[in-house]
C-alpha cells in the first residue's frame, strides 16, 4: 500500500462515525489502557502489559503493512465535538497474492462494547478487503472464534460470515474447539 488507508463508517442515528486507520505510535498509551481489560486478555494472543510492549506491537503492525501480508486498523469514534477516541481494532491477515482466502479478526474496548462497533468496523473492513484484493485473487474471508465466544459468533453472523465448521481445540493457544465462519465475495 503506497498511501495510508483511511476507512470510514458513517454515523448512525444513535452512534458517532467511525474512522479506521493504520495503528501508529501515538496510539500506544490508549492501546495499553484498553488491554487492561481481562476479557480482552482472555481472547487476545498478544500481550500488552506496558508501553514498551505496546510500541513493539505497533511497530510489528507497521512492518506488516509494509510487507503487505497483514493490515491492522485502529478504530476511532469521531463525534463532532470530541477528540477521536480509540474503541477497537480490526485486522485483515494471512494475505498473499494469488491466495483465495485471508482471515479477519477484531476486538472492541470494554467501555465501547454492545453498541455495534465491532459489527460496523468489520463490515467496513470486509468491503475494503474484497475491493482492495480482488485483483490478487481474494475470494473469501475466514473468521475464527472459540466456541464459547458468543458475542464474536454474533458479530460474524451479523456480517454474513456463515458458520462453516467446528475446528478441534489446539491447546495451549486454543484450549477449546473453535468455529470457522466464511464470507465469500459477492459475485
Ligand atoms: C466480540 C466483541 C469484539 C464484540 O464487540 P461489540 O462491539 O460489543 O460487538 P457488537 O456490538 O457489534 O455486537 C455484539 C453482538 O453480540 C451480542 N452479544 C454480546 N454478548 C453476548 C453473549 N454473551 N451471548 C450472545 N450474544 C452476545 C450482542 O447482543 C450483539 O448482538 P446484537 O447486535 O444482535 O444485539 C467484543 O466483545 C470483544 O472485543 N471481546 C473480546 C475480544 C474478542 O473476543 N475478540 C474476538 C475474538 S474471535
Amino acid at each position: 500500500m503506497d498511501a495510508p488507508v483511511i476507512l470510514r463508517s458513517a454515523a448512525t442515528p444513535t452512534a458517532p462515525a467511525l474512522l479506521l486507520r493504520p495503528w501508529c505510535a501515538r496510539d500506544v498509551a490508549a492501546l495499553v489502557e484498553v488491554y487492561r481489560d481481562p476479557v480482552l486478555r482472555r481472547w487476545a494472543i498478544s500481550r500488552m502489559d506496558n508501553e514498551d510492549e505496546g510500541r513493539r506491537w505497533v511497530r510489528a503492525q507497521e512492518r506488516s503493512w509494509a510487507a503487505g501480508d497483514r493490515f491492522a486498523f485502529a478504530v476511532l469514534e469521531t463525534a463532532p465535538d470530541a477528540s477521536p477516541r480509540l474503541v477497537g481494532n480490526v485486522v485483515l491477515k494471512e494475505v498473499a497474492s494469488g491466495k483465495p482466502s485471508a482471515e479477519v479478526g477484531y476486538w472492541t474496548a470494554a467501555r465501547a462494547r454492545g453498541r455495534g462497533i465491532a459489527s460496523r468496523a468489520l463490515s467496513t473492513l470486509t468491503a475494503w478487503s474484497f475491493e482492495a484484493f480482488r485483483a490478487e485473487g481474494l475470494e473469501c474471508l475466514e473468521l475464527l472464534h472459540q466456541v464459547d465466544n458468543s458475542a464474536s459468533c454474533r458479530v460474524a453472523e451479523k456480517n454474513g460470515y456463515r458458520f462453516d465448521a467446528t475446528l478441534p481445540a489446539a491447546p495451549p493457544t486454543y484450549p477449546l474447539d473453535g468455529h470457522l465462519h466464511i464470507r465469500r465475495a459477492a459475485a
